[in-house]
């Protein structure tokens, strides 16, 4: 076979035929078909995949045999049969949320997903744990480190884990970009944000405007950053500003040449 012209492997999800590359995770292979299988720790923005909640695990059957797999980062190795909604998933993915649901009571989003998934009841005696909304997906961090940013990490073990700045003081790495925030699937890491200034992580930051359109471009500290890496002046425009002011400069080179 041409290098070009991969194999293709046959796949039956829930029924429904999909085919795959060597290698593919099966949770992209069902989503690229528009067959869902929740997630929590997943971010199709990393390559890297932490595998932590295992709310994404599904049934797959191979030659016979039938195992649990989690789906996020099951590579397909040879032709399947897919149940992600089998009684055993089910069952399994209820536990896996409700053990969830008391690691975070606070987040509509995991008691919204334990409820739909069979409820909390039968783990009513496990000793209730701090208030919050944190999963420790470490998603958060992840997307902080994935910028060079490093700001936040996971401090503490055991029941105390959680995601903080060092010594939960404002940390001076923060760039205030929100990247933390955006990606938390639980609503865990809160910002607040006026016409001025952004508060995350206990510091404030100002926010700068484009001085042509007045679009939010960022915070002060993630445009200076920008602008080190790439060691140009901090913009005062924002990007379409400058694309249309240059596009309007070759206009007029054009035409008066
Ligand atoms: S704060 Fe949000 S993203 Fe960070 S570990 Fe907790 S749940 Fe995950
Ligand atoms: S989404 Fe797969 S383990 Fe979390």
């Amino acid at each position: 076979m041409s290098e070009l012209v991969k194999e293709q492997i046959k796949v039956l999800i829930d029924g429904k035929e999909c085919y795959c590359e060597k290698g593919e995770y099966l949770y992209d292979v069902a989503k690229r078909n528009d067959i869902f299988i929740p997630v929590l720790c997943r971010s199709d923005a990393f390559e890297d995949h932490r595998a932590c909640c295992r709310v994404c695990i599904v049934e797959v059957e191979t030659r016979g045999k039938s195992k649990v797999v989690t789906s996020c980062v099951y590579p397909i190795e040879e032709e399947c049969t897919v149940y992600t909604q089998s009684e055993k998933i089910k069952e399994e993915r209820a536990v896996v949320m409700a053990l969830l649901a008391h690691r975070a009571p606070d987040s509509d989003v995991i008691g919204g997903m334990a409820e739909g998934m069979g409820g909390t009841e039968g783990f009513a005696r496990l000793t209730p744990l701090e208030a919050g909304k944190c999963i420790l997906c470490g998603l958060c961090v992840q997307a902080c480190d994935s910028l060079g940013t490093g700001a936040i990490s996971t401090v503490l073990r055991g029941t105390e884990k959680r995601v903080d700045t060092p010594y939960s003081n404002p940390s001076k790495a923060c760039i205030g970009c929100l990247s933390c925030a955006n990606v938390c699937p639980t609503g865990e890491i809160v910002f607040e944000e006026n016409e001025k200034t952004r508060t995350i992580w206990k510091r404030e930051f100002e926010l700068v405007y484009c001085e042509e359109c007045g679009a939010l471009m960022g915070t002060k500290e993630m445009l200076e950053r920008a602008a080190a890496e790439t060691g140009v002046e901090t913009p005062k425009v924002c990007d379409a500003c400058r694309k249309k002011a240059m596009a309007d400069e070759m206009m007029h080179t054009y035409r008066f040449v």
